[in-house]
């Protein structure tokens, strides 16, 4: 299991690259992914039969087609996801099937997409399974059943318990095998995601409830799933999740399953954090050092428009700056280019601006936002029309450009004036 990171304020280099030769190479702001990183991260999880990749953590072509490429399966939560899933070379077939389709809802692309292309769904709701019974009579799905109790390191990152809208609401079962039996439908799998960076205790207590539930359902079932929510230190206080106790806990379950059962019941992981979060680094120009009475800003030229978090959650990301070591340290604020002043990447949950120890810099240092492979770029906007920042994957000491920096044409792409 590896060991808590402990954050530098100082960088020199990425996955053996200098960091001023990224940024004048790709320009600035840009998300840079050590490849080396994410493999490790995979090969951490080996033990479970299969790991599904939820996609929606970093869905850029060159990181999927790296995990295909480590026999990691993909989870999609959208039409668009299943399209990108197909552009990096999964396919859709399988067993266990490549591609699953998990969500709450089926827009009409996506259920014309998974009737059509036969692709496998997860279902979080009993309309979902009604719309694909209708329209595809006599498939399996597997079920994602909501719990009763959830856990995140946000509320909004919660996904069970009943303030959450994911999953089929566990006292719903019966309801919800009527519709399956109504269609001529199988469940082959159930599948529980209690949120997004929780921990052992909560991940845990998932393991009864999913047991109650298989009992319920009884033979069809074949596969489980954990689900995500693995957690990854932002912070020198934050620790990973022991993920030997973690296997444990879950290889019993699914004996037990096996023993009820009488047949082989495979188990699944779904991270998304715990596979990219780390191998991802937001490098930014500071472009203006501000002082307003007690605080010293550092002003980037990437914000909430590139890496949401801290807004949206008061998430914390270490941040350290390239080539500075040597310097004296200075409790600053570190805030982006918006007309917004939200736009803080050192906030606390609740809008709390707060400080942060980095060394001195100017304009023209270069500052580096760590552990932002997962939840960064894919939920990046053009608001204040910035262009979306360039993706560069660094393989075997080789920065690839993953994705090109948007350009002013791709802002008014699609747009026009009437008349
Ligand atoms: N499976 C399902 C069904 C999910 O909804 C999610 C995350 C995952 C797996 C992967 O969870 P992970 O292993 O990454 O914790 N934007 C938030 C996180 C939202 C997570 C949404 N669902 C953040 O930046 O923290």
């Amino acid at each position: 299991m590896p060991q808590v990171g402990t954050f530098p304020v100082t960088r020199d280099e990425i996955a053996g690259l200098p960091v001023s030769e990224l940024a004048a190479r790709y320009g600035t702001p840009v998300y840079v992914y050590d490849a080396a990183k994410i493999r490790e991260r995979v090969a951490d999880l080996q033990r479970f039969d299969h790991i599904r990749y939820a996609q929606k953590a970093c869905s850029n072509l060159a990181i999927l087609d790296l995990v295909r490429r480590e026999k990691v399966l993909v989870d999609a939560v959208s039409a668009g996801e299943v399209h990108r899933a197909l552009a990096a070379g999964y396919s859709l077939h399988g067993n266990p099937p490549p591609v699953v389709y998990t969500a709450d809802i089926f827009d009409r692309e996506s259920l014309e997409l998974v009737v059509q292309r036969d692709i496998h769904v997860n279902a979080g709701s009993i309309d979902m399974i009604d719309q694909l019974g209708t329209r595809a009579p006599g498939r399996s799905v597997t079920l994602r059943i909501n719990p009763g109790f959830g856990h995140g390191h946000s509320q909004k990152t919660n996904t069970g318990g009943e303030q959450s809208k994911h999953g089929i609401w566990h006292a719903e079962l019966d309801e919800c095998l009527r519709q399956i039996d109504r269609h001529g439908m199988a469940v082959s799998g159930i599948h529980m995601h209690i949120g997004s960076g929780t921990d052992l205790e909560h991940l845990g207590q998932v393991c009864g409830a999913l047991e109650a539930t298989v009992a319920k359902i009884g033979r069809t079932v074949t596969s489980i799933s954990a689900g995500g929510g693995l957690p990854v230190p932002y912070h020198a206080r934050q620790s990973y999740v022991d993920l030997e106790e973690y296997y444990r806990l879950w290889n019993a379950t699914r004996e037990r399953l096996q023993e009820e059962l009488g047949h082989k019941i495979s188990l699944e992981i779904e991270p998304g954090r715990y596979l990219v979060a780390e191998s991802g680094f937001l490098i930014t120009e500071i472009r203006a050092v501000k002082r307003q009475g007690g605080n010293t800003f550092y002003l980037l030229d990437a914000g909430f428009n590139n890496l949401a978090r801290p807004i949206l959650y008061g998430a914390y990301h270490p941040m350290s700056i390239a080539n500075a070591t040597g310097r004296p340290l200075q409790s600053v604020v570190v805030g982006g280019p918006l007309c917004e002043s939200g736009d803080i990447f050192t906030q606390e949950e609740g809008g709390f601006v707060c400080q942060r120890s980095l060394p001195s810099a100017g304009v023209g240092d270069l500052l580096i936002l760590e552990c932002a492979g997962a939840y960064g770029f894919v939920m990046a906007s053009n608001y204040n029309s910035k262009p979306l920042a360039a993706e560069v994957l660094i393989c075997d000491g080789q920065a690839y450009l993953a994705r090109a920096r948007q350009t002013n044409e791709d802002l008014v792409r699609g747009e026009s004036i009437p008349g």
